[in-house]
């Protein structure tokens, strides 16, 4: 492993992965249930990601009750009948079609915390915030490592942080980071969803890219 170099095939074969990558939903999941080594490795996966001076500072609730996924979803249905009155009229049409969580139908829930560290950690006194920076690179370590064992993952942000934590008994330091919903997919899409349903278009890189300075 040592100075392991990658050739081609293999670099194709990252990109691809990252390619088929997708936000996968409820109406996409499959009921066959995942293996507990399966969901051990993509949280292995998660815990290989770069943090702030290293100081790893995630923590991860893995849920399969339904009763406890029941109590999230309402959460989830009060939060989303406000959210979709932020956006114009004809958006709001398409916004009330859009499956936007698969809490119940994911054989497998995640709910993922940012628990800072008590003491000074190398990097972070001025910028805060990587500490959960760092929480989000581990869970783009499980989204791409899941799609590589063919799970799906979607990411559910339309909950109050707070009744999340309520449920799941949350020290009061922890932050609520991402509800990750897993399991085997019926399929994958090519495109994003939001993109196919042309809810968003898909930027090229060159709108975003500046050299030297903006
Ligand atoms: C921080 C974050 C929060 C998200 N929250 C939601 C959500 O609450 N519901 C949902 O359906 N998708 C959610 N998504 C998924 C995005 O809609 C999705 O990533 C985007 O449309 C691109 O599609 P793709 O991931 O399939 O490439 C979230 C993604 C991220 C990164």
């Amino acid at each position: 492993m040592k100075n392991r170099q990658f050739n081609l095939t293999e670099q194709q074969l990252l990109e691809e992965i990252m390619l088929a990558r997708r936000d996968v939903r409820g109406n996409r999941f499959s009921s066959d249930p995942v293996d507990h080594s399966i969901v051990k490795k993509i949280l292995e996966a998660a815990s290989w990601a770069p943090s702030v001076g290293f100081s790893q500072p995630w923590e991860f609730v893995v849920i399969k009750d339904k009763h406890i996924k029941q109590k999230v979803v309402d959460s989830f249905n009060r939060v989303n009948a406000e959210a979709k009155n932020q956006f114009s009229n004809d958006k709001q049409a398409l916004y009330t079609k859009l499956k936007l969580e698969g809490i119940q139908e994911a054989p497998v829930n995640i709910a993922v915390f940012y628990r800072p560290s008590k003491l000074p950690v190398l990097g972070q006194s001025s910028m805060l915030e990587t500490g959960r920076y760092s929480v989000v690179c581990a869970i783009q370590n499980m989204w791409l490592f899941a799609r590589a064992m063919n799970i799906g993952m979607g990411w559910v942000s339309i909950l109050e942080p707070s009744e999340v934590k309520s449920i799941l008994n949350a020290p009061d330091d922890s932050e609520f980071i991402a509800y990750l919903c897993l399991g085997y997919v019926k399929e994958f899409l090519e495109k994003p969803e939001l993109e196919q349903l042309k809810w968003e278009k898909r930027k090229p890189i060159q709108s975003s890219l500046y050299f030297d300075s903006y």
